[in-house]
């Protein structure tokens, strides 16, 4: 269903963690991996690299049939520190090599996010990790990457759901070769479970509002990440590739995003996260 530019195929929807931790933790995303989850998004700043890890390990699954991918904090931008710092996720997590590194923020004020970009491909070339990604990159942010390296990050995870659907990241993205992922792709607490071109189609498909959600998110081409902690809604909200929604089902829950959809203050270009 997606598939980074290179031509490596990456499962339909992906398994977000945040914010999964201890052994409750563990259980849930051991649980994911048994209802049939293949892709795990973590992060240094999630804290539950170890938890992934054990997760891993508990599921029996070969590590190749697993993509792990974390993120680089905005800490850790400078080259030596990056290096340092997917190390140490490794570690962690218990792997000889990540399947993606991103970066997480650009956290503009501190105008590295160009070099943490370099130290990743470093660490692409040593062998640590397969693939280098970002994200919450803007359009600008991307072309100063391109400009740099010679190349696009493999895919841009940004803030994506109903509220914020993103619709002017999409065509850059597509122009760059770039994959986009969301992050929130439920929307969290503001999840427009009961707006009517959400509703609609679940009553007239039989499936729940956050199945058609999922739904949408596929058929604009992206790969959204949902966390839930529940086996139940795990497998449901991977169970979405039999729902398919009409172009103007998709148009009608993109018109029901807003300027001010952000889930919290995201905003790429302001916000700091180290
Ligand atoms: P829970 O872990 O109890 O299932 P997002 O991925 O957009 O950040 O949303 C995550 C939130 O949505 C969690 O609170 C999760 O709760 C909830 N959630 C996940 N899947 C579903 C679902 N299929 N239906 C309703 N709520 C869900």
């Amino acid at each position: 269903m997606h598939t980074l530019r290179d031509g490596t195929p990456l499962p339909h929807v992906g398994f977000g963690t945040y914010p999964l931790r201890g052994e409750e933790g563990v259980t849930a995303i051991t649980s994911a991996l048994e209802v049939g989850y293949r892709y795990l998004d973590t992060a240094v700043n999630y804290d539950n690299e170890r938890e992934v890890g054990e997760a891993l390990r508990r599921s029996g699954l070969p590590r190749e049939e697993v993509l792990v991918a974390t993120k680089l904090p905005g800490r850790a931008h400078e080259r030596a520190s990056a290096i340092a710092s997917v190390e140490q996720s490794l570690e962690r997590l218990g792997l000889d090599r990540l399947d993606l590194v991103l970066v997480h923020w650009p956290n503009p004020s501190k105008g590295r996010y160009v070099e943490a970009v370099e130290a990743l491909i470093e660490c692409r070339e040593r062998g640590l990790v397969r693939w280098v990604g970002t994200s919450n990159y803007t359009p600008a942010h991307l072309r100063e990457v391109v400009a740099a390296t010679g190349e696009a990050p493999v895919l841009n995870q940004v803030e994506c759901h109903p509220l914020f659907p993103q619709a002017d990241l999409l065509p850059v993205h597509e122009e760059l070769g770039i994959l986009t992922q969301a992050w929130s792709p439920l929307g969290k607490r503001q999840a427009q479970y009961d707006a009517a071109p959400v509703l609609a189609p679940a009553q007239r498909l039989g499936v729940s509002p956050a199945q058609v959600i999922l739904r949408w998110h596929l058929q604009r081409g992206i790969m959204p990440l949902p966390k839930s902690g529940t086996p139940q809604r795990q497998r449901d909200n991977l169970d979405v590739l039999g729902v398919e929604l009409t172009e103007q089902e998709v148009a009608a829950i993109s018109a029901l995003g807003r300027e001010d959809g952000r889930l919290f203050d995201g905003d790429p270009e302001t916000h700091e996260e180290m």
